[in-house]
């Protein structure tokens, strides 16, 4: 079911969630698939609709603050990048509070909890409505393309979900920052915040993960393959070569380009969208232009090193 962004449909979006169903929203970043994050049934529903690995913890989301501050210890510098960064595309991984309860299927029994406050107005208003904690990963089937429309998010899961709010194309387009912020600040996810600015507010560099995502994953459930298209994809692309489709950037003029102008947001916004786009061609493989790394480049060719590699069994 689609629900159009009014007071009426939020308040239906919220009972849903309140009576354990799984809802879709959008965010600033991509569409997260929702459930009330104290109740465990509805949490496994999540896990169900998107076919996703139980290993794998999720994010909270939140309406402000305060609410975060019911769930997790803050430590002063988790403080400052929360008043700096929230609302916004930004997780803090931070200590569980005793007594927060939060199902145990939501940190996969860690005793750490991502947290974050969603900028997106809909968001905001269907968390205001709610009142609670809400447990959202992105809402597509584990391992595909993100959903940065809500007809994304009907193409991946329709039927295995209560309802999608429709609020639109998402402007941010990758997924949130995510920081452990449990000892030294330290960068599990690139992200909707660049680690640039991140740095600068904390003025001190982040610290990187010691293992890489491809052996024991740290953020748990960082799968190497993830974002993957039907077909294969071939990145530092100049041009295609026969049977593949071009992802352009920059001066690289593609079948589709992420920006012409080589501008890094406007390129984050447009990327999964373009994946979406380029894989209903059902060509062999999508060639991928090359993305500079620096600010929000770095999320992106996150992504696609992702969606390029080997896939993961089932
Ligand atoms: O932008 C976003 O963050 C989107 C929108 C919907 O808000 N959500 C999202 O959630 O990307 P999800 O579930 O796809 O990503 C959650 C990531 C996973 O890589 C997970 O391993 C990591 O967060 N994570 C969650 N809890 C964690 C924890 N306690 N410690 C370390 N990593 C954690
Ligand atoms: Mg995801």
């Amino acid at each position: 079911m689609r629900l159009a962004p009014d007071a009426a449909s939020l308040a239906r979006a919220a009972r849903l969630l309140g009576d354990g169903a799984q809802v879709a929203f959008p965010t600033e970043t991509v569409y997260g698939l929702g459930a009330d994050a104290r109740q465990s049934e509805a949490v496994a529903g999540i896990y169900a609709a998107k076919g996703r690995p139980s290993f794998n913890p999720l994010i909270v989301h939140v309406a402000d603050l305060a609410q975060a501050q019911a769930l997790v210890h803050f430590t002063p510098q988790a403080l400052t990048l929360a008043q700096a960064f929230w609302p916004g595309p930004l997780t803090l991984v931070l200590p569980l509070r005793a007594g927060a309860g939060i199902s145990t299927l939501v940190t996969a029994g860690l005793d750490t909890l991502a947290v974050r406050v969603p900028a997106h107005p809909v968001a905001q208003a269907l968390l205001h409505a709610f009142g609670g904690p809400v447990a959202a990963p992105s809402a597509n089937p584990s391992g595909r393309i993100s959903p940065t429309t809500a007809a994304h998010v009907l193409a991946g899961l329709a039927g295995r979900i209560a309802a999608v709010v429709d609020g639109g194309a998402c402007t941010v387009g990758v997924e949130s920052t995510i920081l452990d912020m449990t000892g030294d600040p330290t960068l599990l996810r690139a992200g909707g915040v660049s680690a640039e600015s991140l740095s600068a507010v904390l003025g001190a560099p982040l610290a990187v993960p010691a293992t890489s995502v491809t052996d024991a994953p740290v953020a748990p459930g960082q799968l190497a393959s993830h974002y993957a298209p039907r077909g294969a994809v071939r990145l530092n692309a100049t041009h295609a070569e026969p049977g593949e489709v071009l992802l352009g950037f920059g001066a690289v003029t593609g079948d589709l380009t992420l920006s012409a102008s080589g501008d890094l947001t406007e390129a984050a916004a447009t990327l999964f969208d373009a994946l979406h786009r380029l894989d209903d061609m059902w060509a062999a493989a999508i060639a991928v232009a090359p993305v500079p790394d620096a600010g929000l480049g770095a999320a992106i060719n996150d992504r696609l090193r992702r969606a390029a590699a080997p896939r993961n069994p089932g």
